[in-house]
């Protein structure tokens, strides 16, 4: 049985029905802001159209480059697509060291020409000529599938020099630099683009995408005619295009501050993009394991968890040292830890604080601690899906998900399809389906329907 304490601590993450409705009216409205010309400045959801018009059919063919920019790892990859909704990929993970993530943007991107060439080296395409698709995913303006201008960095990156500029360019510039492969970059693309298109490429009614990872975002499929800020001989020519929504920035406008805690805003005070951001900080893998540490830290000074134990203050000081102790991964596995063994949470607690054994009362406090916590970002989450969803003129709608948060927490769907039941319009019919490595197959498709329709 849970502590009622516990119950009035969690209580803030729990989301009233009332709450979600409201969450979900200010989003649509954020949307509509967004699209429109006259009110995008002020948008908080800023809606980027992508220039990406056309799904893939499936009979795709050839092979490609992507690079992937924008989670925990940046990764190479050779994507040989196959027609047939058939392909197959080829990839290598680099680590971005911390200081890279931080340093003059010039460095990152002959960093990432660096690993380019490597590979390149590796797969002994040196001289074969490669087009590229760049899975860049950050805020950025398009002013044509080859150009995306920076708008903020986001996920702990902050490399000088490179907001306002046009990453095509420079990642072109870093590969002439080096001079050894011929490598054309053709296509920009965000990561949700890249779940999207990966989506379709196997199922043709997927119509929404959505990464709910290190950060999170989604984009989805948008008649033309209602995006103001595509140019105008797209208008014309076009039905339909992709859009980026870049819903992590919902709620700068303070549209969810009747919903923030104290544990929020600490998060956003303590953090490098300070204000910005604000729905991606209730949502993403970023900072879903620094909300329960704060959280838990509020539970040992509350005496409300290791009732029992008389190092409390030294657990906290562990806790207050360091704010990536509490890994995001970890809510994962104690969701999916079973009743009473509680052997994962047993050993995470053991691996934290050296405390042996934790009480099953302290584990199942734990484990109601990562739920709420958990539950509230699938709802969040889900509030975002359920206006996308609802904006598009398709009756049947796939969405496209991916990101190590969905992908690896046992419940995130189960939590997310409770309140799309709630939200989507009865007249659509919905489901999820799970991406396979978009970033990489996604990027190969951008580039190559681009190609395509040329
Ligand atoms: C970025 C988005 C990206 C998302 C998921 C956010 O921080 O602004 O462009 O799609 O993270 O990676």
């Amino acid at each position: 049985m849970l502590d009622a304490e516990v119950r009035e601590l969690m209580q803030p993450f729990v989301l009233s029905d009332y709450q979600v409705q409201e969450v979900y009216s200010r989003f649509c409205l954020e949307v509509a802001r967004g699209l429109k010309r006259s009110t995008h400045p002020q948008a908080n959801v800023k809606c980027f159209p992508t220039y990406v018009h056309d799904l893939p059919t499936g009979d795709e063919m050839g092979k490609y480059l992507a690079l992937d920019l924008g989670g925990t790892n940046f990764r190479v990859l050779l994507v040989s697509l196959k027609g047939h909704h058939d392909a197959t990929v080829d990839s290598q993970i680099y680590a971005v060291p911390k200081d890279l993530m931080v340093g003059p943007g010039v460095d990152l991107f002959d960093h990432i020409a660096g690993c380019l060439a490597k590979f390149v080296e590796k797969h002994d395409m040196k001289t074969a000529y490669l087009p590229l698709g760049f899975t860049f995913s950050f805020p950025c303006v398009q002013q044509g599938l080859k150009e995306g201008i920076l708008v903020r960095w986001t996920k702990g990156f902050d490399c000088a020099g490179v907001e306002g500029e046009d990453v095509g360019r420079m990642l072109h510039e870093a590969i002439q630099r080096r001079g050894d492969a011929d490598i054309a970059v053709v296509a920009i693309l965000n990561d949700t683009t890249g779940t999207l298109m990966s989506c379709a490429h196997r199922n043709a009614d997927c119509r929404v995408g959505v990464i709910v990872g290190t950060g999170c975002n989604a984009c989805y499929v948008e008649d033309a005619e209602n995006v103001d800020l595509l140019r105008a001989d797209l208008k014309k020519t076009k039905r339909s295009v992709i859009v980026n929504a870049e819903w992590g920035a919902f709620g700068e406008g303070g549209q969810l501050d009747f919903v923030r805690t104290e544990y929020d805003r600490e998060i956003d005070e303590k953090s490098l993009n300070r204000s910005e951001q604000l729905f991606e900080k209730m949502t993403a893998g970023m900072y879903l394991g620094n909300l329960v540490r704060l959280v838990l830290l509020r539970a040992l000074e509350r005496k409300l968890i290791f009732k029992q134990s008389s190092r409390r203050p030294e657990f906290a000081s562990v806790l207050q040292r360091n704010e990536e102790v509490f890994e995001t991964r970890y809510i994962s596995e104690i969701e999916d830890d079973s009743f009473p063994e509680f052997a994962s949470t047993r050993k995470i607690v053991k691996n934290l604080f050296g405390l042996e054994k934790a009480s099953v009362e302290d584990c199942q406090t734990l484990r109601y601690i990562c739920e709420c916590v958990a539950k509230r970002a699938a709802t969040l989450v889900a509030i975002g899906v359920s206006g996308l969803v609802n904006r598009t003129s398709n009756r049947r709608v796939i969405v496209g998900m991916d990101g190590s948060v969905y992908r690896y927490h046992p419940k995130f769907d189960a939590y997310m399809r409770q309140t799309l039941q709630k939200l989507v319009k009865a007249d659509k019919e919905w489901d999820i389906m799970l991406s396979e490595d978009g970033s990489g197959r996604g990027a190969a498709l951008v580039a190559a329907v681009a190609s395509k329709t040329k």
